[in-house]
């Protein structure tokens, strides 16, 4: 009798999952091989697929102008923000001695070999009977190190100034405000691309902070960059907190804020929300900025952050002081970059020289600011700082209804000025969306001009920028434009393209390249001296999801920087 198939196979030792091959009925094996036949051709079929659909590539400015993009309005997202109450767990204090810093923050210098620290002491106090703290009752010194172990031998010292601020109110029923004791510490001599160690607050009286860590900016140079994180308008929403959280997600070694942070100016000063813009007086409550400062100590302990006023930094109060909040609690290198003004400033982050400028102080042609400004280009030193990007709160290239041409006279004083200086990219906030523009100058699409980014979508309680200038029935009166603080009137209708005549386009602007109302982040990451990839961060995506990316491409050949006009010896 001849051997069987299956005890041929068994002699040869052949696997026994081929084996059961041949003990299978002829139905069964038909079956298993329809499968294995219909798995294959799906398989293909996935492979055939991603064969055909490339990797998406991200764009560069170099083919464009790009034809207007408005993505629709995501009707699940609206823009109903809603501030955190101030009994939320992450508002509170959490030092328990009144001396132990809080609100730890760190600002950079105008280089890498600099740093502020600053931090709050005390309480602050509200009410009818105030009594300002001594800021000399405590001091202000910071340990640090290149290791944590903050000991005698490894760490350093230094000792800066503490103050106070005041927010008055003399009238009858309102509540007046003065803080803490305000600490900023400048830690100098630093090395660069470095992590140090740190802990603040007075050690004679036993009250220093936790040990915090931050690296220092790169050597300013064409191959050095930071990668830098970009906000606007963030308030204190439950959308701020997606906002942050996503931002810290980025990694960031830097942090711009383009104004508009805590919006005190939101409530009365018995602490009631309110948005009064028409009453008299305008009330804030303060303590929404200590709020603001134990809230974003998570990422400013760690994490520089450069901030530039809005106009929610007003808060006009007794004797028509204002931005006392804002000048008080932050660090600014003003003195360092020559300025007299904590309105306006500029720094070098590795190759990128910022210029941070004041769009609520005066910025024509005779004014401190513009010639600061023409000090400050003169000095810039495209070799070491390839890139110069401005910052400033309102934008000037807007196409949503609200703010639309809002500050055309800051355009018309200073354009031609950061034009001929050869600015590559400006960021802006105030208006509650996002938007980027095409290379323009001058309401002309131009090659040499910057990008404009507004970035206002960081989620504070006031209503998302939704409608568009452009649309039937949303164009603005021009008289109703103007900013009211800054006052004046430069807003007038389009003298040419397919708007001339008009104040508003009837359809989404040439300059403006993409827009979308959604809150979110930016970060810019700065490659080499020509090559800067930005991407927009929406706050409804995953982490790691950009909404909008492109490389913004420097010309330097093309663009040739125009020097500024000569600054006159009685100006310095
Ligand atoms: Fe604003």
């Amino acid at each position: 009798m001849p051997p069987s198939v299956q005890s041929i196979l068994k002699k040869h030792q052949v696997s026994p999952s081929i084996m059961l091959l041949f003990k299978m009925d002829r139905a069964s094996l038909l079956l298993l091989i329809g499968f294995c036949c219909f798995s294959l051709i799906f398989v293909g079929s996935l492979l055939v697929r991603e064969e055909e659909e490339p990797v998406k590539s991200i764009p560069t400015t170099l083919s464009g102008p790009f034809t207007p993009v408005t993505v629709p309005l995501d009707h699940n997202f609206r823009g109903n923000a809603i501030d955190l109450p101030s009994d939320d767990p992450r508002l509170q204090r959490t030092s328990a001695k009144a001396f132990e810093p809080e609100q730890i923050s760190i600002s950079l210098s105008t280089n890498y070999h600099s740093i502020w620290i600053s931090w709050i002491t005390g309480e602050f106090q509200i009410g009818d009977s105030i009594k300002p703290l001594d800021p000399d009752s405590v001091a202000s010194v910071v340990q640090y190190g290149k290791v944590k172990s903050l000991d005698k031998v490894h760490s350093q010292r230094a000792e800066g100034y503490s103050l106070i601020y005041n927010q008055l109110y003399p009238f009858e029923g309102l509540h007046n405000y003065t803080s803490g004791i305000i600490h900023h510490v400048k830690l100098t001599g630093l090395s660069p691309d470095t992590v140090y160690y740190y802990r603040c607050g007075d050690p004679s009286i036993g009250a220093m902070s936790d040990v915090f860590r931050f690296k220092t900016m790169p050597v300013s140079s064409s191959q050095n960059y930071p990668k830098i994180g970009i906000v606007g308008d963030l308030g204190l929403t439950y959308n701020t907190t997606s906002t942050v959280t996503h931002l810290i997600k980025n990694n960031p070694d830097l942090m711009l804020l383009v104004g508009d942070a805590a919006y005190a100016n939101l409530y009365l000063t018995d602490g009631t929300a309110s948005d009064c813009y028409s009453c008299p007086i305008h009330e804030t409550h303060q303590p929404r900025w200590d709020y603001w400062g134990r809230y974003m100590q998570r990422l400013t302990s760690k994490v520089p952050i450069m901030a530039i006023e809005g106009n929610h930094e007003i808060e006009e109060q007794v004797n028509n002081t204002m931005f006392a909040s804002y000048s008080a609690r932050f660090a600014f290198p003003s003195e360092e970059s020559g300025s007299k003004s904590t309105m306006y400033y500029s720094f070098n982050a590795g190759g990128i020289h910022f210029l941070m400028l004041g769009g609520y102080t005066s910025y024509d042609k005779s004014s401190d600011q513009y010639k600061w400004l023409q000090r400050d280009l003169a000095k810039v030193d495209r070799k070491v700082t390839p890139w110069l990007v401005g910052v400033w709160h309102p934008p000037w290239y807007n196409t949503y209804a609200a703010h639309y041409k809002e500050v055309e006279c800051m355009r018309v004083a200073l354009e031609e000025l950061l034009y001929n200086a050869g600015v590559d990219i400006v960021f802006n906030g105030h208006v509650h969306a996002y938007e980027r523009s095409n290379r323009v100058y001058n309401y002309t699409l131009d090659r040499c001009g910057p990008v404009h980014i507004t970035v206002g979508g960081g989620g504070n309680q006031e209503q998302m920028a939704v409608k568009h200038a452009d649309e039937p029935g949303h164009c603005p009166k021009p008289s109703s434009t103007p900013d009211r603080f800054m006052g004046g009137f430069c807003a007038y209708n389009f003298t040419s393209g397919p708007a001339a005549g008009n104040f508003c386009w009837d359809r989404q602007p040439e300059y403006s390249a993409y827009r979308e109302s959604s809150f979110g982040h930016g970060i810019l990451e700065v490659k080499n001296e020509t090559h800067a990839l930005w991407s927009w961060h929406r706050n409804q995506d995953m982490y790691n999801v950009a909404g909008d990316q492109i490389y913004i491409v420097r010309e330097p050949e093309r663009c040739l920087v125009r020097a500024p006009p000569p600054v006159m010896v009685w100006d310095e």
